[in-house]
């Protein structure tokens, strides 16, 4: 199946800088790939095509790719956002036995079919706004059965929903109550589960949340020890509100991304430089918990570790639906310019799942793209509160809202 795409204005994010613009451009997708794209005037002459569509000047980048989110989760934490709002902190909350436990709770009394239309919902939500690769992850199950439970309800939206799903097993996200006190046991435990959830094939990567109110950088390790033993490539919730080294400990295994990163130092910066870590920055959760030290944008620019940015949708932290206004924040609240916002919900964060099959628009690469009714890119990061995708195409198949 060949479908061609012209009249557009394309923002291809090939080559290192730049939007790789194409004022009068075309694309051309063969299957679910990327067969050409270029200068409309210069498509190849006598092309056979199945399909082809006028998109009267409408701009085409690359799809976004969301590579940090929590979506599969039972009830909300409305609740401790008035307590926060009150002057409750998020790690005060935590400790006194809310914050993700109370999202534990939920998850586990909500039934698998509450939990795939919420979770359904939210996926709807992200796709309606140019998301073309989602990621999930487990976390609120914290238990053999419920972790299981959630990430096939994130493998079955892949199924159903057009947009491609990659699952992260973030069983070290918590202590579940019925390990009070003993941390560890409960790192061995999900240590010990890991390699059924991956036998099954829901693990594409293995995550932990290293943190004082989590876990220390020696759980972490072992956890990224059963993954390693497995083959998974790991991520790690590091820095967010302290500095644990964790970054240094997750570039120690090759790790794909860091996340979050606000309190990282410059021996986290040198060491995720080395081993090609991606930094992904998280601005709904910086602001919704209303953080003030930043992440340390011009250090990691300048020691060249890619920078992605995502929603890391999920209810105690980041309640948040729209990938747009991640890059407006990005932009406004950690100085990133909009070239950059755009690359870090794209090739970036393509980088993060690992998977450079996706986020830039080149012959070769997968045809997931998305469709927008402005003239310029760097509109996608000025805008808030307004919605201007037409439309996504992935894997070739056009998605129209
Ligand atoms: O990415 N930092 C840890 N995990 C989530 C928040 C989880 C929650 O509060 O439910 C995050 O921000
Ligand atoms: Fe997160």
């Amino acid at each position: 199946m060949k479908t061609l795409w012209r009249r557009a204005r394309i923002a291809t994010l090939a080559g290192e800088a730049g939007w790789g613009w194409i004022e009068r451009g075309a694309l051309m997708a063969d299957g679910e790939a990327i067969a050409w794209v270029g200068a409309e005037a210069d498509l190849p002459r006598g092309l056979v095509l199945d399909a082809e569509h006028d998109l009267d000047g409408a701009l085409v980048t690359p799809g976004l790719i969301d590579c940090h989110t929590h979506l599969v989760y039972g009830g909300h934490r409305a609740r401790e956002f008035e307590l926060r709002l009150q002057g409750a902190s998020y790690e005060e909350i935590a400790r006194a036995g809310g914050g993700i436990r109370s999202t534990v709770a939920a998850t586990r009394a909500a039934s698998d079919e509450a939990l795939l239309a919420t979770a359904r919902e939210r996926a709807l939500a992200l796709l309606g706004e140019g998301v073309t690769t989602l990621e999930i992850k487990s976390g609120y199950g914290l238990s053999a059965e419920h972790e299981a439970r959630c990430l096939r309800i994130a493998r079955r939206l892949g199924r159903e929903l057009p947009l491609a799903v990659r699952t992260t097993c973030l069983s070290a996200h918590a202590v579940p109550p019925e390990y009070e006190g003993r941390a560890d046991d409960y790192i061995d435990a999900a240590c010990a589960w890991l390699p059924s959830l991956h036998a099954e094939g829901l693990v594409d990567a293995v995550d932990a949340f290293c943190e004082r109110i989590a876990f220390t950088p020696a759980q972490t390790r072992r956890v990224f020890d059963a993954a390693k033993t497995l083959g998974l490539p790991v991520k790690l919730h590091a820095e967010q509100l302290s500095d644990q080294g964790g970054a240094a400990l997750a570039a120690e295994y090759g790790a794909l991304s860091c996340d979050h990163l606000e309190f990282l130092g410059d021996a986290g910066i040198a060491a995720m430089a080395r081993a090609g870590t991606v930094a992904v920055l998280l601005p709904g959760a910086f602001y919704f918990l209303r953080e003030t030290k930043r992440p340390p944008v011009d250090a990691l620019r300048a020691a060249r570790v890619p920078i992605a940015v995502a929603t890391d949708h999920n209810p105690g932290s980041s309640p948040v639906l729209s990938p747009l206004l991640m890059l407006n924040m990005a932009c406004t609240l950690f100085h990133l310019t909009p070239e950059e916002a755009l690359r870090g919900m794209t090739l970036h964060g393509a980088l993060a799942l690992g998977l450079p099959d996706r986020g830039t628009l080149a012959p070769g690469q997968r045809a997931d793209l998305a469709v927008w009714g402005v003239e310029h890119p760097n509109e996608l990061a000025y805008w808030f509160g307004r919605n201007p995708c037409r439309g996504t195409v992935i894997a070739g198949r056009e998605c129209v809202r």
